[in-house]
């Protein structure tokens, strides 16, 4: 059997005395799309952050294509195949949204050439296209989360972490992001992780969610039987 695209084994993440994320063990295969759940500091970010590299694990093990990647830097992990689309839109805020959508190209696998990875994004997100000369910070918050997810998925990434990416999204944005989400998903095939505190939404977009609690792993389960099971009401 091949191994799982993104394995997670006994994980665990400290930040000084304070244990954020306690032995969490996880696996998705390509192609699908995990939803980890769970309330303010249950541990989400920590996850990812650990995955990606930029918060280093105490204990535990992370695979790529059964690759262990756990001491690899998050350039390296990167260059294997890994995005992460932080929390709190982090994108270069005085560059123009066109210079941040190529400097996210440069930094991948170049699966196609800039002029068609630009084209793609302005064809999905053509407020981009009006836009691709302002800066980025200038935006507003749907259409800058518009440009994180573009920068993320602009690398062809074959996992790709996402961090809360309705956070502060009117309704019809959050539809919309989650519309690109899921197209991205099916067209591409990668392997794709979302951390949410909107349950429902996440879990309609997923194939599996899980709940985390104090840093622990509470419930886990396909996105059907989550839903069914009201978890919302009693984990988060
Ligand atoms: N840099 C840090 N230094 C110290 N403690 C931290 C740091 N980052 C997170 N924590 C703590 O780790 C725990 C898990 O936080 P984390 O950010 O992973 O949760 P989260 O589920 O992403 O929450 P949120 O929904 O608010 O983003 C919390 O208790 C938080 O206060
Ligand atoms: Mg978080």
């Amino acid at each position: 059997m091949t191994s799982p695209m993104l394995e997670v084994e006994g994980l665990s993440v400290s930040y000084g005395a304070v244990r954020a994320l306690e032995s969490v063990t996880l696996g998705a295969g390509a192609g699908s799309t995990t939803a980890v759940l769970g309330a303010n500091g249950a541990g989400k970010s920590s996850l990812l952050r650990a995955i990606s590299g930029i918060a280093p694990a105490s204990a535990g093990r992370i695979r790529l294509e059964g690759r262990d990647v756990t001491a690899l830097t998050p350039q390296a992990r990167a260059r294997l195949g890994l995005a992460h689309a932080m929390e709190g839109r982090r994108l270069f805020k005085q560059m123009t949204v066109e210079e941040n959508l190529r400097l996210a190209w440069s930094f991948g696998a170049r699966a196609s050439p800039l002029p068609a990875a630009l084209e793609d994004v302005y064809g999905r997100f053509p407020v981009l296209a009006e836009k691709a000369r302002a800066a980025a910070g200038l935006l507003s918050g749907g259409q800058q989360q518009m440009v994180i997810l573009s920068c993320a998925t602009i690398r062809s990434p074959r996992v790709l972490l996402l961090d809360e990416p309705s956070l502060g999204l009117a309704p019809i944005i959050v539809r919309q992001i989650y519309a690109f989400i899921t197209d991205f998903a099916r067209a591409s095939g990668a392997t794709v992780v979302i951390a949410e505190q909107m349950a429902t939404v996440a879990l309609n977009v997923a194939d599996h969610g899980f709940a985390l609690r104090r840093g622990r792993v509470v419930l886990a389960g396909t996105s059907a039987e989550l839903l069914r099971g009201g978890l919302a009401a009693t984990y988060l």
